[in-house]
């Protein structure tokens, strides 16, 4: 198991990318903290762990906040004593307007959630991490952040900040022993997706054909990663964006 012994924390555990995320942790091994801002939908996570075995807590913190984010790493030492491994997954916000529609309003909230939740993330999973001689933090970005996205201003930028944050943090801790790295997923099916792909008409034919697998991707898959990234087998690798996207960045147009 890869990450026997450790313990873990998932921010938005409750659904798609985190709830996958947190189940790979703890059969991998790890106690985990599932955290999200309905308590009811991580309990959900966390009982299901529970089922075949696992040890986890289920914690409601919204991660836009700093006295919730403070609060939920200080729980998850309460429950298990050290942290190793965090994934800052929760998102929130987005929307598709044209960025000279976009208000003023869904722009704060997007970065709020989007980029200062992962640095909030990062404030304080760091310190805990240090207390114990280091562990790894794989924050979820997207490939918005890389290239852009057409009607997506406010997340696309708040993605392209978390790569930025996701780097300097990474230079800023190397030599304590914290690696820090980042994801960027494909288009996977999850909740989020599922609710673009339905509401807006031809986005389904269009999204999967921008991946050379003409797939879209499990969120397991993109859990499988967070795992590696978090496990000592990632040992030398830190401020890196690894892309599980199905082959997104190459061009499969004329196949
Ligand atoms: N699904 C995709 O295709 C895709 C592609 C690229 C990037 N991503 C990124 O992957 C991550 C997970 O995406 P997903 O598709 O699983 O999303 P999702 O909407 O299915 O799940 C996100 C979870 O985060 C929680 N959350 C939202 N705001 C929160 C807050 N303020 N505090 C705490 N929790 C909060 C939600 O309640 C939900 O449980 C996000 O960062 C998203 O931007 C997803």
């Amino acid at each position: 198991m890869m990450l026997e012994g450790k313990v873990g924390l998932v921010t938005g555990g409750g659904d798609g990318i985190g709830r996958a995320t947190s189940i790979m942790f703890a059969r991998e091994g790890a106690k985990v903290a599932v955290a999200g801002r309905t308590l009811s939908k991580v309990e959900d996570t966390v009982a299901e762990i529970v089922s075949f075995g696992g040890e986890a807590v289920a914690i409601g913190a919204d991660v836009s906040r700093e006295d919730e984010v403070k609060r939920m790493v200080e729980a998850t030492i309460e429950a298990f004593g050290r942290l190793d491994c965090a994934c800052n997954n929760a998102a929130g916000g987005g929307g598709f307007r044209h960025l000279h529609e976009v208000d003023e309003k869904n722009w704060e909230l997007t970065h709020r959630v989007t980029l200062k939740g992962v640095w909030l993330g990062l404030k304080y999973q760091i310190p805990a991490m240090l207390e114990t001689g280091g562990g790894a933090i794989v924050n979820i970005a997207s490939l918005s952040g890389v290239k852009g996205e057409a009607l997506q201003a406010p997340y696309s930028s708040a993605k392209g900040g978390v790569l930025a944050l996701t780097k300097t943090a990474a230079a800023e801790y190397a030599q304590q022993g914290v690696r820090i790295n980042a994801i960027n997923p494909g288009g996977i099916l999850t909740r989020a997706l599922k609710g673009y792909l339905e509401t807006v008409p031809g986005a389904e034919e269009h999204t999967v054909k921008t991946h050379a697998m003409r797939r879209f991707g499990q969120p397991e898959e993109v859990a499988d990663a967070v795992v590696y990234l978090c496990s000592d087998r990632s040992s030398f690798i830190t401020g890196h964006a690894l892309n599980v996207d199905g082959g997104t960045m190459v061009n499969p147009h004329i196949l």
